[in-house]
């Protein structure tokens, strides 16, 4: 049995869409025990121990480059945990058979990707600090979820084009296509 842990943090929905999928997909290849977390102001870094799954997927969206801030404490606060207790060591030793998918959902309204690469880069930092390696980085489309005229704008003038109602059907399903691939790996 693989245990799987599937983190996210969504502040509009967009990324819990992609985590739903992920947990839906792994659990229909069989013999994947997943666990879905979502990282909330209140979340806690002591309810739950990254080094006790084989495989974790980490996703948010994109809040000026990087991840929400609750996401950003909550990175701090568990990589301090595992400072305390030891698990931080110099060089960061590879730990076998333990890896990771960090994604990211965006609307790129500026830069496109360039303005999303660092939130997937920021939340595997945790991971590859702990040994644990990171295989892949996914950047999805995530439509603003505003009623901001600034930023409905966003949906249909950034440099993505059109991304009025991403992530869509066919976005959970290339997301599904990744998570029976990166599983095999
Ligand atoms: C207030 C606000 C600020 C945003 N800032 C950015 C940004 O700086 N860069 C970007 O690529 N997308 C930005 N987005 C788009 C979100 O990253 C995108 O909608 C994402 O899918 C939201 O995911 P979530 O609902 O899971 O939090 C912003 C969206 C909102 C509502």
């Amino acid at each position: 049995m693989m245990k799987i842990l599937n983190l996210y943090c969504s502040m509009t929905g967009n990324t819990k869409k992609i985590a739903l999928q992920i947990e839906k997909t792994a659990k229909s290849l069989g013999m994947m025990e997943v666990t879905t977390i979502e990282v909330t102001k209140d979340s806690d870094p002591n309810e739950f121990d990254l080094l006790d799954f084989d495989f974790i997927f980490i996703g948010s969206g994109v809040y000026t480059w990087l991840p929400p801030q609750i996401m950003i404490d909550f990175c701090r606060a568990m990589l301090n945990k595992h400072v305390d207790r030891g698990d931080v060591k110099s060089y960061s030793p590879r730990i076998d058979k333990k890896r990771a998918v960090t994604y990211c959902t965006f609307g790129g309204p500026h830069t496109g990707v360039n303005e999303a690469i660092f939130t997937p880069k920021f939340l595997g930092q945790l991971l590859d600090h702990l040994g644990i390696e990171v295989i892949a980085e996914w950047l999805i489309e995530g439509q603003f979820n505003s009623k901001n005229e600034r930023y409905m704008r966003f949906n249909t003038e950034g440099r993505m084009g059109d991304i009025t109602g991403r992530p869509n059907e066919s976005d959970l399903q290339r997301v599904a296509n990744w998570v029976t691939g990166v599983l095999k790996v």
